[in-house]
């Protein structure tokens, strides 16, 4: 299940080699990810299945929803079925009960048309945000301690749901990311500090400990995946990144320069916050 995190699309050449490699089903998570696209093909159609949310904070929101999209017929219906309490839907046939375990994900029309009046402005608003992602990094890339973002080499479009880069305490003063982020958010410019490492969340224990898990998976194997949670590439980056939002990128240049001039401004300063 690849995420595309931050509507920047996963290796999905790598991912799909090792799916083939080992004939899985591949399950592509582009909720954050609406028009990005990996050499030429839309994110969410280059795996089995592809999923996309509707949920406020996302660029095509409706409330809350999502949708499940793919080429195979049965998947797909089993997938309606789901949907919709399990009950039959094409090739999920009539039982004496109903055929599957399912629940009620049912969407509305007052949502569907929600969302469809805003299909209109989402080619261009991911155009706009492209245009300004590409101009801010060109301004901030010189900065030290700001490393932005790259994109795999295989990515034509990115969907920027957020903007990140990393930040370097060492070339700042030593001044802490949190520091940082509020003098960047008191010169006007809001960020965050991007998720934590989910992988250290005290509810996978929860999981493993489940039944269903170890039903799933062999005593061995869950204790493997336990000695296997150490992810210091994932650690550092939790530590470093700075996100901006998608609004903010869907602005003018004249905002990019703002971003960026506030950021040299704190750096210039950064003796002042130590
Ligand atoms: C990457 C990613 N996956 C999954 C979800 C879950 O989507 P939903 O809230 O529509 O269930 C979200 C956001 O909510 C997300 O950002």
């Amino acid at each position: 299940m690849p995420v595309h995190i931050l509507g920047l699309p996963a290796n999905m050449d790598k991912i799909n080699a090792i799916a083939k490699k080992h004939n899985l089903l591949v399950i592509e998570d582009a909720c954050q990810a609406w028009l990005a696209e990996w050499r030429g093909k839309k994110c969410g159609t280059l795996g089995d299945l592809g999923c996309f949310s509707f949920q406020n904070s996302k660029h095509l929101p409706c409330g809350e929803g999502g949708a499940v999209i793919g080429n195979d017929e049965e998947i797909m219906d089993r997938c309606f079925s789901f949907h919709n309490c399990g009950r039959p839907y094409g090739s999920v046939k009539r039982t004496s009960g109903y055929p599957i375990i399912g629940t009620n994900r049912r969407m509305t029309e007052y949502q569907a048309a929600i969302l469809l009046s805003q299909m209109k402005r989402l080619e261009k608003d991911t155009q706009t945000r492209g245009e300004n992602a590409a101009y801010l990094t060109s301004r901030i890339k010189d900065i030290p301690g700001i490393i932005p973002h790259r994109l795999y080499e295989g990515v034509t479009r990115a969907a920027y749901h957020l903007y990140p880069f990393r930040y370097k305490k060492e070339d700042f003063n030593n001044v802490s990311r949190g520091k940082f982020l509020s003098a960047l958010s008191r010169e006007g410019v809001p960020c965050s500090g991007g998720y934590g490492p989910q992988y250290r969340d005290g509810l996978i224990e929860v999981a493993l400990n489940s039944k269903n898990f170890k039903r799933s998976f062999s005593e061995a194997r869950l204790r493997r995946y336990r000695d296997e949670l150490h992810y210091p590439g994932n650690d550092q980056l939790c530590r470093e990144a700075v996100w901006l939002g998608q609004n903010m990128l869907l602005t003018t240049k004249k905002d990019m320069d703002d971003i960026a001039n506030a950021i040299l401004k704190v750096h210039e300063n950064r003796d002042k916050l130590a």
